[in-house]
């Protein structure tokens, strides 16, 4: 499983990258709004993401009609050569995934929460499909198990592997809320979990780690000391 950072910081993208196992960045609307970004701002904040961070940025799109999302996603797949558009599940997201699939833009269709939807994405051309865990867990539904079925629907017809028309979709786990989504995400067999700066922090620790730490140099001073 690959991690992505779910966050439009530029701060946050910038110090988990140096941490070496960073694959890629998602924002989206929320993200952006939650570092105060500025409507004018908006495109040179994605081609600033896509110059600290090698792999894919999904960058969405706004318009709710398919020729302005095909119009938004056109303008932001010029941006850089790693820019992913972001395009809601609907049914004009659907249409519009097609059209820019079939230019050769790669899509991450969002706000995916059902097999049926997943699927759909998948057929309409989407690279990604991103399934929301927590925000299934928020309203007492188990977003784990809807993620698990998602994979094995996509599995149940070689949609995640290159298919025999070239097909080809990466689950993106979603609404990451905590490392035990993380862990779920990788057995369950998710390609990527696209996790938010703090939960990427904590996936890195563990009591027993710092506890084995604080006691490999206290033993060390006292070599020093023989
Ligand atoms: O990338 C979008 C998704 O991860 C949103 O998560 O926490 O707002 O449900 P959240």
């Amino acid at each position: 499983m690959k991690f992505f950072l779910d966050t439009a910081s530029l701060e946050e993208i910038a110090e988990a990258a140096s941490w070496g196992a960073l694959a890629g960045v998602t924002t989206n609307p929320t993200l952006y709004a939650r570092i105060g970004g500025k409507l004018a701002d908006f495109e040179d904040h994605i081609k600033k993401i896509c110059q600290l961070v090698k792999g894919p940025v999904s960058a969405e799109v706004t318009a709710s009609d398919t020729e302005g999302m095909v119009a938004q996603g056109r303008d932001l797949a010029k941006l850089a050569n790693n820019v992913v558009v972001k395009v809601p599940m609907t049914l004009e997201g659907l249409a519009a995934t097609r059209s820019l699939a079939d230019e050769g833009i790669e899509v991450n269709m969002t706000l995916v929460f059902t097999v049926p939807q997943a699927i759909l994405a998948a057929r309409a051309g989407a690279r990604y499909v991103s399934p929301f865990v927590g925000r299934f867990d928020d309203i007492s539904e188990d977003g784990l198990d809807h993620l698990a079925s998602i994979v094995a629907a996509l599995n149940n017809y070689d949609m995640r592997d290159e298919g025999p028309n070239g097909q080809q979709v990466e689950v993106i786990a979603a609404s990451i809320r905590n490392p035990n989504h993380v862990t779920q995400a990788a057995l369950i067999g998710a390609d990527i979990a696209t996790v938010p700066f703090d939960i990427l922090k904590k996936c890195a620790k563990h009591p027993l780690t710092t506890n084995g730490l604080a006691a490999f140099e206290a033993d060390w001073e006292k070599v020093k000391q023989q």
